[in-house]
């Protein structure tokens, strides 16, 4: 009996004196463990006789759970000590200023562009996408512009190889919604058009957007109505007028320039018309059926005007003076 209480003190010393979580594992075998001092005791029972054996097991027994005891008691200490050494070390330093966080921003042409389409969207325009790469058919020769037709020349073309073009306008995407869908038709296709020009008033790449409504009954009253109501619209000003001035495009008949009261004078701002008949030939809809109006708008000048910006090329600048205004 005395050397097994001798035991208990001895535990509670040596675990007293580790301060390690992993050490302790390693003392707790050396009085618990299979040729440990109890588990040898434990053996030595069989060598008792049958009166002394229980008293003697239940003696052993309550020693190695003191011990238990003891072990559980100084790993809880353990624990906490470390925990809190972590946490000393850890220690966040509150009074050092924060990291500002730059918040990034859409660019103002693309803000413009949502705001088209937001307003399109409800007066029942779908926003419809096409390829920036395009082929010499969709570009040219489906919106009635031949090869070695005069029209080409319109355009300062970027060219990617015999076939393939920067696309110079959005009017392909009008072609390739057309071919894909019947109809009723009532569109627009905001995006990047490329053109060989580069001066105060011309980038070689800017955005256009592109309005196409086709139905059995569609005319030029409508046209004007849509666009005007548009412009009044994004400009929140309800007093504010357009006028048309004959023009040509190759891919409407009538055409018109769309100049936008602005000041006291006119600006113009871009193109439109009715649907030339070869146009919709090209996309296999019937002409005696059908007609639509069209209309292409320039999104930079549309910014510039809303926004008084006087030269073009601060949105390719890349400038943050510049860019963060718009946030
Ligand atoms: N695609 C023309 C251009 O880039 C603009 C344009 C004019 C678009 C008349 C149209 C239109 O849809 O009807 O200069």
């Amino acid at each position: 009996m005395d050397q097994l209480n001798q035991l208990i003190d001895q535990a509670k010393k040596d675990f007293a004196s580790c301060s390690k979580l992993a050490e302790l594992d390693h003392i707790k075998s050396k009085f618990l463990g299979k040729s440990g001092p109890i588990t040898e005791a434990m053996k030595s029972l069989a060598s008792l006789s049958p009166e002394e054996k229980p008293k003697k097991g239940a003696e052993i027994n309550q020693v190695k759970k003191q011990i238990e005891v003891l072990l559980e008691a100084r790993k809880q200490e353990i624990s906490n000590l470390e925990l809190n050494e972590k946490l000393e070390k850890e220690k966040i330093d509150v009074t050092l200023p924060s990291r500002s966080k730059m918040k990034g921003s859409l660019h103002p042409v693309m803000n413009t562009i949502d705001e088209i389409s937001t307003i399109f969207h409800g007066i029942g325009f779908d926003v419809a996408d096409g390829p920036e790469i395009e082929d010499d058919f969709h570009n040219f020769t489906a919106l009635n512009i031949p090869e070695s037709h005069p029209a080409r020349a319109m355009h300062d073309t970027f060219y990617v190889n015999k076939e393939y073009v920067l696309r110079t306008h959005t009017s392909p995407v009008q072609i390739r919604y057309m071919e894909n869908n019947t109809p009723p038709i009532q569109i627009i296709s905001p995006g990047r058009v490329y053109r060989v020009d580069s001066d105060a008033t011309h980038s070689p790449m800017f955005h256009q957007v592109e309005g196409l409504v086709i139905n059995e009954d569609v005319n030029f009253t409508n046209l004007k109505g849509v666009v005007q109501s548009f412009l009044q619209s994004f400009f929140e000003d309800e007093n504010l007028t357009i006028r048309f001035r004959p023009s040509y495009f190759p891919f409407t008949e009538p055409s018109a320039e769309i100049d936008m009261s602005w000041n006291d004078g006119w600006l113009e701002i871009g193109g439109c018309g009715m649907v030339h008949p070869n146009v919709l030939k090209h996309v296999n809809i019937n002409p005696e059926m059908y007609q639509g109006f069209a209309f292409g708008l320039g999104v930079e000048r549309l910014t510039m005007l809303k926004y008084g910006i006087n030269d073009l090329r601060h949105f390719f600048n890349h400038d943050l003076r510049f860019l963060e205004q718009f946030k």
